[in-house]
């Protein structure tokens, strides 16, 4: 019993909520965003609106597009305005506690036949499912940063995932005009399994003197010819998203390979998560972004 996908809610507006909400209004769906407060569904609006002027400046969407868009989209201050929509994709802070608490709150407001997807980039889904009154109609829908760029989205089916809600995802994705790639429940599925060890080690090749942050980023940039250093992209990641993924591959898979480095966690500590707070291994708060290291 699922039925078609007209209306999208998204629970969490910062940089991949507002992402995956822009893409949706685009492509035709009415939207409502969710966050903690006023302030925050806010901002998020606001850089999805000059997200999208930068689209038309470039000749990417239309001004009618884009103001045909910005009508679909509506802020949501609570969950009861979730009540009609058709998929629900929670894309909150990386914390299985904080998704599950969001889930025993927005499972009893939603009609039945809703799908609900998460776009958590580590967690498991079968045991996120599993906190929910709708495990059959449940599946990760893990979208790529920056969302109205990146082309990929991973599909994650659950143990009690039905074919019906991934045939229906996948439709989704495409309507979106991304390119889906099926991975198995696992600790990070695919991308983050592969990148975020790699980013841990750039932050362990830093504390251990190997190289400093410009050098390091410099060097895979130029010598394996990735378009952005590691350190460069784990500010744009978000820190503290990579400290989460790296703990969850480290229990996840009991490996010691997975140990967040000692760095990362200090970083966090610090509040430094990246460009989000505007500081991480490259202050952003100058002209030009200048190591911290
Ligand atoms: N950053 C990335 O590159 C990336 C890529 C793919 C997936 N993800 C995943 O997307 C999710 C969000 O990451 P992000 O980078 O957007 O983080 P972010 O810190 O930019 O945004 C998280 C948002 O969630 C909100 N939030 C927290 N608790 C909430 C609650 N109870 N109800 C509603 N909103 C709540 C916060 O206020 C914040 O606005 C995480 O699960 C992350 O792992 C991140």
């Amino acid at each position: 019993m699922v039925v078609e996908i007209k209306k999208v809610g998204v629970i969490g507006s910062g940089q991949m909520g507002s992402g995956i909400a822009h893409v949706c209004a685009v492509a035709g769906y009415q939207v409502y965003l969710n966050d903690l407060s006023r302030d925050r569904i806010e901002s998020g609006l606001a850089s999805i609106n000059g997200n999208m002027a930068r689209q038309v400046s470039k000749g990417q969407i239309s001004e009618e597009d884009r103001s045909a868009a910005l009508d679909r989209l509506h802020g949501a201050e609570n969950l009861d305005m979730l009540a009609d929509v058709d998929l629900v994709i929670e894309s909150a802070v990386e914390n299985e506690q904080v998704k599950r608490k969001i889930f025993s709150q927005l499972c009893p407001v939603l009609k039945p036949e809703a799908m609900l997807a998460t776009n958590t980039s580590s967690i498991s889904i079968t045991r996120l499912a599993a906190s929910t009154d709708r495990p059959e109609r449940f599946i990760g829908i893990h979208f790529m940063n920056p969302v109205p760029i990146m082309e990929l989205v991973e599909l994650v089916r659950g143990i009690a995932t039905e074919d019906e809600t991934f045939e229906a995802a996948k439709g989704f994705v495409a309507r979106l005009g991304k390119t889906t790639a099926v991975a198995e429940d696992f600790p990070a599925f695919m991308v983050n399994r592969i990148l975020l060890p790699m980013i841990n080690e750039a932050i362990y090749t830093l504390y251990e003197g190997v190289g400093s942050v410009e050098s390091i980023d410099t060097a895979m940039r130029l010598g394996a010819n990735h378009p952005m250093g590691p350190l460069q992209l784990a500010d744009f990641i978000g820190l503290d998203t990579c400290l989460s993924i790296m703990q969850v591959l480290y229990e996840g898979l009991a490996d010691s390979k997975y140990r967040p480095c000692p760095l990362l966690v200090k970083y966090v500590e610090a509040g430094w998560l990246g460009r989000k707070t505007r500081r991480g291994f490259y202050d952003y708060r100058g002209e030009t972004p200048v190591p911290t290291r």
